[in-house]
């Protein structure tokens, strides 16, 4: 087996050891597969110096495809609450400053390190499986933290759509964001999701 199975092999034990032992916070059976994470990092600029961050970042989906997209002179940091996925992200991506925490303090973990603004967020987050009242939380936070002119990028299951927490959570998007992009469907993904594009936040959990 190449080294690359080797790894995602790997990957996917440390995945499923974490749904075995918090199913209520990953929302998946796999993580997402290289077509999704490439499509939700490439609101990260490639240029400059820009600070990003990713919710949720699991086993590292979203986190390769950020790495090889971002410039040199790049800050990327991820917040993960699960504490096994976290040693696994810091030995896994030694240049990804790994926040153990809850995306749900978002502006003070950053503030934590001197960070007041990003100019992308990059969600991996279980939308569906989260309450409105931690939904509207975690997004008012998003908000606090967005710099002018950056985008904030998450995903929903496409077979999942129809159903109300789903329908819920997309209007949410549009209560808090300006302009809410919904990309076409990554079938390549297991299950095949949509991407959610989201800029100019209307929203704030520290208005002021
Ligand atoms: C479905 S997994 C997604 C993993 C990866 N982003 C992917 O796409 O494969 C959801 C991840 O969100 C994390 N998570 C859930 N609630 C969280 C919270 N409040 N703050 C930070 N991370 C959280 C879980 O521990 C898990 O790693």
């Amino acid at each position: 087996m190449p080294v690359d199975g080797h790894k995602s092999l790997h990957e996917l034990k440390v995945f499923l050891g974490a749904v075995r032992r918090r199913p209520s916070a990953m929302g998946a059976i796999v993580p997402s597969g290289p077509a999704l994470a490439g499509m939700l990092a490439l609101v990260a600029p490639t240029t400059g110096e820009p600070v990003v961050v990713e919710l949720g970042p699991g086993t590292g989906a979203a986190t390769r495809a950020l790495r090889s997209r971002l410039p040199a002179g790049a800050r990327h940091l991820a917040v993960e609450l699960d504490g096994e996925l976290v040693d696994h992200l810091r030995v896994a991506h030694p240049a990804l400053d790994v926040i153990h925490g809850d995306a749900a303090d978002l502006a003070k973990l950053l503030l934590d390190r001197g960070i007041e603004q990003v100019d992308a967020v990059i969600s991996g987050l279980p939308w569906a499986l989260f309450p409105e009242s931690l939904q509207r939380t975690i997004l008012g936070q998003v908000g606090d933290v967005l710099a002018p002119g950056g985008a904030f990028t998450t995903f929903a299951y496409v077979h999942a759509l129809p159903l109300g927490n789903a329908r819920r959570f997309r209007a949410l998007l549009s209560d808090s964001f300006d302009e809410v992009i919904v990309t076409r469907v990554v079938w390549a993904n297991v299950p095949p999701a949509v991407g959610y594009i989201c800029r100019r936040p209307l929203v704030r959990a520290n208005a002021g």
